[in-house]
């Protein structure tokens, strides 16, 4: 018998919002068969996954298992931490929470005021009746910082009379499988039904982290000039082909591999053959040097006195994958179509008399050759967004590489031709050799894209001048800018510069907003809440 639908196909939805609606009211009327994933109402559980995310990895997680959620006939939706009060937990009842860990164990920018409103002293919320389970992102390089906001998240849960219905799981960066069977047990429980094995997800037509494009190096420009302790460069890559874009705010990962030096020496003082056949970390075998080179992280491994009696399979076992590294996007498509560029900063350093080198940094300044080729993705950054309303004035606060998002960001204002006013405060070492992008900037100046520009320039001058030391001399000016609704960006190192900035923001707020020390931080509370403060640091 065909089901006549309810909605007809000409009534102004998506056909998506059709099925549903058409499967909804089959469901309420008793009539016909509901449309795939579209159970009546009383028979959806509602779950809501929560993430705590600042590089997307959490966020992009939580919504995918949404989309699944509802396909396994949950009323299923994804929010960021920020938009919920642990109040919501009690409305919503089962709760899936995904988090990051950053900085040094600490949580994610958008699950701060979240995390702060579970401490309340004496009118901590109450969570009985929320079922919840916690998965925890991380990465195991952080050592005893491990996963710990997803383990304090999920212990200060447990204290509120929150029920854990599935214990928490750890996930090192590699987190997928342990995401799927995490949420497959979820799944199962809250719907009490029998265990189904979950559908993988349609396989992307498009390039992603699990089928990179191989973009061409196009070119590389060192920004620092001779005289200079640091190595900066500004890379090009072509996307000709790939049907890629990206918006401002994105970062690129990057696939890439290790310094073959570093692999010889590795293989040499362990004494294995370097054609020997070994496992790859997912599937399939290739020869040990080619493995080393593309496949396994190394560098720990290099200058260290080898274990005695290490087999070569054990050696392999103990190895972790190589993983791509993020860099933030330093162009808009709009100024270079089908073209990424980056600012990368060579990490090169002498430790305990041996010479180290970072994998990425120096893959990409000193091995990939201009015409070679390798494997990129995006990352979106959905918290890291010039403001859609072009006449709001932005605040960029990025020393050092910090300033390749707002790099990026000034040649969107420029193309969109944004009315609203541009604030950067740069930084280095020194203004005659680190002065990264300074024709660009310049220009930028002359031509009123950029309102204004302050540079604090380290080491210059016997005291330390940093971009907060310019912040708060400019103290009057910020908050002028902060009441007429600028958003302030900051980007670059998380472990000092980041925190001191932000400490510098309180500082003016309350001198210049003559606000006491607890409305400054209910000041910034109230910024990131309304997207007006966000952080891409590393
Ligand atoms: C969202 C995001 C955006 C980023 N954007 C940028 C960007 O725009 N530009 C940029 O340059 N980087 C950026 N990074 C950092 C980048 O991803 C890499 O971490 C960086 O390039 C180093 O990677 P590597 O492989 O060269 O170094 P690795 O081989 O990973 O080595 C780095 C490690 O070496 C050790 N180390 C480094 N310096 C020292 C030292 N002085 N003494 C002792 N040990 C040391 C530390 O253990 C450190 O973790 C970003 C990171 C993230 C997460
Ligand atoms: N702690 C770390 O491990 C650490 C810190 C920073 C950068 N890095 C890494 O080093 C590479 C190069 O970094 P980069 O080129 O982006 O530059 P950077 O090293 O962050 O330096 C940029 C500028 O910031 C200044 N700075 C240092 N401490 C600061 C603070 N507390 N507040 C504000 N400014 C401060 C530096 O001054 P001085 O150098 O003169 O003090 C310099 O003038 C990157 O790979 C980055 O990840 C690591
Ligand atoms: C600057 C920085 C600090 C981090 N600190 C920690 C940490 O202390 N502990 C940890 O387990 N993981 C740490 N991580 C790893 C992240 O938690 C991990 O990459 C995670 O997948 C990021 O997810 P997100 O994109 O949702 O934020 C850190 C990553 C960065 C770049």
């Amino acid at each position: 018998m065909k089901i006549v639908p309810l909605i007809p196909d000409n009534a102004p939805f998506t056909v998506e919002q059709r099925a549903w609606l058409n499967g909804f009211l089959a469901g309420v009327l008793n009539r016909g068969t509901p449309a795939p994933g579209s159970a009546t109402l009383e028979e959806k559980q509602p779950l809501l996954i929560a993430f705590g995310s600042q590089s997307g990895n959490a966020e992009s997680l939580a919504k995918r298992l949404a989309r699944e959620a509802s396909g396994r006939g949950f009323a299923a939706r994804a929010a960021g931490l920020d938009s919920l009060q642990p109040a919501d937990l009690v409305k919503d009842k089962n709760v899936l929470l995904i988090t990051s860990t950053w900085g040094e164990g600490e949580m994610p920018d958008n699950a701060i005021s979240f995390w702060d409103s579970l401490n309340q002293n004496g009118s901590s919320p109450k969570l009985e009746g929320v079922q919840y389970s916690v998965l925890a992102l991380g990465d195991m390089n952080y050592g005893d910082t491990f996963c710990l906001a997803g383990k304090n998240l999920d212990k200060r849960l447990a204290e509120l009379g929150a029920n854990r219905i599935v214990d928490r799981v750890d996930c090192d960066v590699e987190f997928d499988d342990l995401a799927k069977k995490w949420s497959s047990t979820a799944f199962t429980i809250l719907s009490g039904k029998k265990e189904t094995v979950a559908a993988d997800e349609p396989e992307d037509a498009c390039f992603s982290k699990k089928k990179p494009f191989q973009a061409t190096l196009l070119s590389k420009t060192n920004l620092n000039t001779k005289g200079s302790s640091k190595d900066t460069r500004h890379i090009a890559f072509s996307l000709a082909g790939s049907g890629l874009t990206y918006e401002v705010g994105d970062a690129l990962g990057v696939f890439v591999q290790n310094c073959p030096d570093v692999v010889d020496s590795v293989i040499a003082s362990h004494g294995f053959d370097s054609q020997s056949e070994v496992s790859l970390p997912d599937s399939g075998s290739v020869p040990l040097r080619e493995a080393l080179m593309k496949h396994y992280e190394v560098r720990h491994l290099f200058g260290k006195t080898p274990k005695v009696g290490l087999t070569l399979a054990a050696f392999i076992e103990n190895l972790r994958k190589l993983q791509p590294r993020l860099y933030s996007i330093a162009s808009s498509l709009k100024a270079h179509p089908e073209e990424v560029h980056l600012c990368v900063a060579a990490v090169r350093y002498n430790k305990e008399g041996i010479e180290h080198k970072g994998v990425a940094s120096t893959f990409l300044a000193d091995r990939l050759a201009l015409g070679e080729t390798t494997g990129l993705f995006f990352h979106a950054a959905n918290h890291f967004r010039l403001p859609s309303d072009l006449t709001k004035p932005v605040i960029m606060v990025g020393p050092g590489t910090g300033i390749a998002p707002f790099r990026a960001f000034l040649e969107e204002r420029e193309a969109t031709a944004a009315p609203g006013k541009n604030w950067l405060f740069f930084g280095d070492q020194k203004r005659d050799t680190d002065f990264l992008y300074h024709d660009q900037i310049t220009e930028w100046l002359k031509k009123g894209t950029l309102t204004r520009l302050d540079t604090a320039f380290s080491r210059d001058q016997e005291e330390k001048i940093y971009v907060q030391t310019r912040m708060i001399e400019a103290a009057s000016e910020l908050w002028h800018w902060l009441e007429q609704g600028a958003h302030l960006y900051v980007c670059g190192d998380a472990k000092l510069m980041a925190k001191d900035v932000e400490a510098a923001l309180h500082e003016i707020i309350q001198s210049a907003g003559n606000k006491t020390a607890d409305e400054a931080i209910a000041y910034v509370a109230q910024m990131k809440k309304d997207k007006r403060y966000a952080r891409d640091v590393y």
